[in-house]
């Protein structure tokens, strides 16, 4: 037997998982990490942690299945995009906490947004990791010096995990390279004026490569091993639920939620708030595309329900409370917690509570954090489908967020089509053990992955069509608020 190892190194957690050859988890072990919150709108990780995390999860992941080394024909890694790691060429120590994808701390100021959309397909936004590196750079003293003697370098947490796995070699992919804003969609190159216009030093870049070839072997943790994919995770997903076609879509629920849709070959512009990035590139083949609605807050506002309201104890108790009432009382949250991805791209938005009456219970505000998820999702949807010229008849949907069935029924409520839910939740290790495992002969085509797809849950829409349009009439002057209340 022989089998993929997956790592899906995620904004809250870190987990391995074994793959056999029909796609079956053999083994899954998980760590979470901490998040950090030095100041309003900052969000840190230690990138140290993170890498610490991922050696000790993959031998355990080995050690639970009973797995040899040798019985591992590749590594795949998938990652949350846009976070930003520097660290030093020569000591592999972080110079700096990684600034992660949510932090709103560097501004966008007066940036060319019309060149830096049609570079890189995406709206000048503190997403981004560009003025994440632009704020280090200027707020580390010597650390422009550095970096540009090229002591210091950039890297997403796919090229963090490649440079300690390989001990040493400094690359990333091309989805994750496309979200950086420093990389030219027509060439798959790092774009030489964006560089200038951010004053970011081409000699602390990555080289990027395909998302499934092999870039060397895991020396630090599974010697000979080869690491033979990366692939930012959203669109590891689009890869895991065999997204292979035009116009094939999914909706990851993490901490986020993240819809894109293959565009195939082309680049799709959009004119409604949404992404141009890369889907994934099979080594020397030609890069897919895919449009990108990406809403920053979903999973997480039921975090912060639990944690920093302490309303639940768990959050698969959301579930639970909000099924309690039968609807939200009048009561809209919009969660800009990051300010307001698609199709908004308010980074300077802030959340907002509205409607609240004495009548309004824990109940219905549970009702709401799941509802914002279903509307954000409408959102997307609703743009999707005005740049595509078609309707979506059905959504796939994939990742944790996605166990709560109460939250599945909202969205196709919502959006007016089925949900499906494939068997294999953790689409994003599955796209990456997928890619790694093509780049290695694992298996041997697209194919091969389709033959492995098994729907698991179907949600049809119940929900009468005049209540629908009313209560979305409301959400959109909910999310009016939220921009009029920005920093
Ligand atoms: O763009 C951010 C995204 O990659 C984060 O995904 O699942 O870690 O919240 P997740």
């Amino acid at each position: 037997m022989s089998y993929v190892l997956a790592v899906d190194q995620g904004t809250t957690s870190t987990r391995c998982i074994l793959f056999d050859r029909r796609a079956t988890v053999v083994s899954v072990v998980r760590a979470e990490h901490s998040q950090s919150y030095p100041r309003p709108g900052w969000v840190e990780h230690d990138a140290a942690r993170i890498w610490r995390d991922v050696r000790r999860l993959i031998e355990r992941a080995l050690r639970e299945a009973g797995v040899a080394p040798s019985e591992v024909a590749a590594i795949g890694i998938a990652n949350q995009r846009e976070t930003t790691v520097l660290w030093d060429r020569a000591t592999g120590v972080p110079v700096a906490p990684a600034i992660v994808w949510q932090d709103t701390r560097a501004a966008t100021g007066d940036i060319d947004a019309d060149l830096v959309t049609s570079r890189t397909g995406l709206p000048p936004a503190t997403y981004f990791s560009a003025t994440k590196i632009q704020w280090l750079l200027e707020h580390t003293p010597g650390l422009r010096e550095r970096a540009e003697r090229g002591e210091v370098l950039f890297g997403t947490v796919d090229s963090w995990l490649i440079w300690n796995l390989t001990g040493g070699r400094h690359l990333t992919d091309v989805t994750n390279a496309s979200r950086t804003m420093l990389m030219n969609l027509n060439d798959l190159d790092w774009d030489d004026e964006l560089l200038r216009l951010f004053r970011i030093p081409r000699a602390m870049l990555p080289e990027i490569r395909s998302s499934a070839e092999v870039y060397g072997t895991a020396e630090a943790v599974l010697p000979g091993v080869p690491i033979a994919a990366a692939i930012g995770d959203q669109q590891a997903a689009l890869f895991g639920q065999t997204c292979f076609e035009p116009g094939e879509a999914k909706c990851t629920y993490g901490t986020g939620g993240f819809l894109l849709m293959n565009t195939g070959t082309k680049q799709v512009r959009s004119s409604h708030g949404l992404i141009t990035t890369v889907g994934y590139r099979i080594g020397a083949e030609k890069p897919v595309f895919a449009l990108e609605g990406s809403i920053a807050i979903a999973g997480s506002l039921v975090q912060w329900v639990r944690d920093n309201l302490g309303l639940i104890g768990t959050a698969s108790e959301i579930e639970t409370l909000a099924g309690t009432v039968r609807d939200n009382g009048g009561c809209y949250i919009v969660p800009a917690f990051s300010g307001l991805f698609a199709p908004y791209w308010q980074s300077e938005a802030r959340g907002v509570i509205v409607g609240l009456t004495s009548y309004i219970t824990k109940a219905h505000l549970a009702r709401a954090v799941l509802e914002a998820t279903g509307w954000q999702t409408r959102d997307v949807v609703d743009a999707m489908n005005a740049d595509s010229g078609l309707a979506l008849t059905a959504l796939n949907v994939d990742g944790g967020m996605t166990a709560d069935n109460l939250l599945m029924q909202i969205v196709a409520d919502f959006l007016e089509v089925p949900v499906l839910r494939p068997m294999v939740a953790e689409t994003v290790s599955l796209g990456a053990a997928y890619a790694a495992g093509l780049a290695v002969g694992y298996w041997s085509d697209l194919r091969d992955l389709h033959a492995n797809r098994h729907m698991a849950g179907r949600w049809r829409p119940r929900m009468d069509a005049a209540r629908r349009a009313g209560e979305y009439a409301n959400w959109r002057r909910a999310v009016e608020c939220s921009i009029l209340f920005s920093r």
